[in-house]
């Protein structure tokens, strides 16, 4: 099939590339001139295992191509997805104004029957205004062209999303006509093979089912964070809690690490969008709006706790952080945990020294000439003369470090670990100050 992606970003770029693997041709389109421009040279401008082979192989084999040109994409092409970003706006909304300007621009060049794809998260209703937005550029035109509007939302997590695209637990599509759900039915059955659903139903249901599934793990993650709170109050071992009530297969093991919280570009500004959409319409929505309170709280306590070690006073104190991207496997940094923890700590008088397997780039473009955090090359670079140790990220190399060797390095062997990656023993016997999430106070 003749597929246009609009938007080349995490989402757009995974999804257009495995498409394109399936044998699709696929054309991308980004505003982003530089951006199209190193995708057509091979150069992957995101961190994300396996993309680069895809879009490299798929590129050579002529079914993958990028441009900026959105009208010669669409023409071109069946089905056209929308993959742009939908960024919280001022009043915890999802910002709209790049789905609807894309859909604008499909109106202006539409020139014969298209499905058009909501791939991009957008909220209940979004479908209509896309609607309305190319049907008023037809009109401007006097022209009548029809195509029909289709909700497919993308459960991919960043650092899996090849692995999570190419075999998908389910594949939601909301759509208002049963052609168009057996023509999305085609085009994904090479993903589910292995009789995973392609579950249809009408378009309001697909758009509010990717809010309700990330509500429901964010949900999940402040559960555990708040009982962690509770552990650290009774001497209960939230290690063991967790492990008690993960076994049970009606909860499970998945999302329910204590920690620093959710970040990363979608929970947050989701959760912040379907609360928006209850209370817009009359409802308080009580356990979410819990949940964010929780999320927004952990950090504060991650960081009050490092503070309090100190007496309160960080002036003078050099603190490594690892890990700076808001989950493993990934460069993305955006509502990173450690981004608010090194901008408290650092506000108290900290100097930081960083080091990430691959978020450092972002991060010093994030923060700028940031006069007290410098970035180290390794994890034991980052550990010299440090106070103490931070850990914000559960990369997997800082899962078995070599202790003895950042004992040696450190000023003082004192670890504050956001991610309870290590075992209480055998740090006390290592000669460690540990402190981790849930431990008792
Ligand atoms: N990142 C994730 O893990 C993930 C997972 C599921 C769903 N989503 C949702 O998918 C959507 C996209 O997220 P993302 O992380 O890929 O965003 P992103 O910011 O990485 O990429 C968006 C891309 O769209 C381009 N763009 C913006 N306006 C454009 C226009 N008018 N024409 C052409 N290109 C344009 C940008 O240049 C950028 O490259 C969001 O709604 C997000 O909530 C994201």
């Amino acid at each position: 099939m003749k597929l246009a992606m609009v938007g080349a970003g995490y989402v757009g770029l995974v999804t257009a590339a495995c498409f394109a693997e399936m044998g699709n041709e696929v054309t991308c389109v980004d505003a982003d001139k530089a951006k199209v421009e190193a995708l057509e040279q091979g150069i992957i401008p995101i961190y994300e295992p396996g993309l680069e082979d895809y879009v490299k192989r798929n590129t050579q084999e002529n079914r993958l191509f990028f441009t900026t040109d959105l009208a010669a994409a669409v023409q071109k092409s069946l089905v056209v997805f929308i993959a742009v970003g939908t960024p919280q706006d001022k009043d915890g909304s999802a910002d709209l104004s790049m789905v609807l300007d894309v859909a604008k621009k499909i109106g202006r060049c539409i020139n014969g029957y298209k499905v058009i794809v909501e791939k991009s998260t957008v909220p209940v209703g979004t479908a209509t205004l896309v609607r309305q937005a190319i049907n008023a550029e037809l009109k401007a035109r006097g022209e009548e062209i029809e195509f029909d509007v289709v909700s497919n939302p993308e459960f991919l997590k960043e650092g899996t999303a090849l692995d999570d695209f190419m075999k998908p637990d389910r594949i939601v599509v909301g759509c208002d006509d049963v052609r168009v759900g057996e023509l999305m039915k085609e085009l994904y059955a090479p993903f589910v093979r292995t009789n995973h659903p392609v579950i249809i139903m009408d378009v309001v249901s697909a758009e509010l089912t990717k809010y309700a599934a990330n509500a429901f793990l964010a949900t999940k993650i402040s559960f555990i964070n708040e009982l962690a709170i509770i552990c650290s109050k009774t001497g209960a071992n939230i290690g063991m809690v967790r492990q008690g009530i993960g076994s049970d297969r009606r909860i499970g093991h998945l999302f329910l690490f204590p920690g620093l919280g959710y970040g990363g570009s979608c929970f947050p500004k989701d959760m912040q969008a379907l609360i928006h959409t209850a209370r817009s319409r009359g409802y308080t929505p009580r356990i979410l709006e819990a949940a964010e309170a929780v999320n927004q709280e952990q950090r504060q306590l991650f960081s009050d706790r490092i503070a309090a070690y100190f007496g309160n006073d960080l002036s003078g104190k050099v603190l490594a952080v690892w890990g700076l991207s808001f989950k493993p496997q990934t460069d993305d940094i955006r509502e990173a945990p450690a981004l608010t923890i090194i901008e408290k700590l650092t506000e108290a008088g900290a100097r930081i020294q960083a080091h990430d397997p691959e978020a450092m780039t972002a991060t010093k473009n994030y923060l700028g000439n940031h006069k007290a955090v410098s970035f180290a090359k390794t994890s034991y670079e980052a550990v010299q003369g440090a106070d103490a140790l931070i850990i914000c990220t559960e990369w997997t190399k800082f899962r078995e470090p070599d202790f003895e060797r950042m004992r040696s390095l450190m000023k003082s062997p004192v670890i504050f670990d956001g991610r309870n990656l290590y075992s209480t023993e055998k740090l006390a016997k290592l000669g460690f100050e540990y402190f981790y999430v849930g431990q008792k106070q």
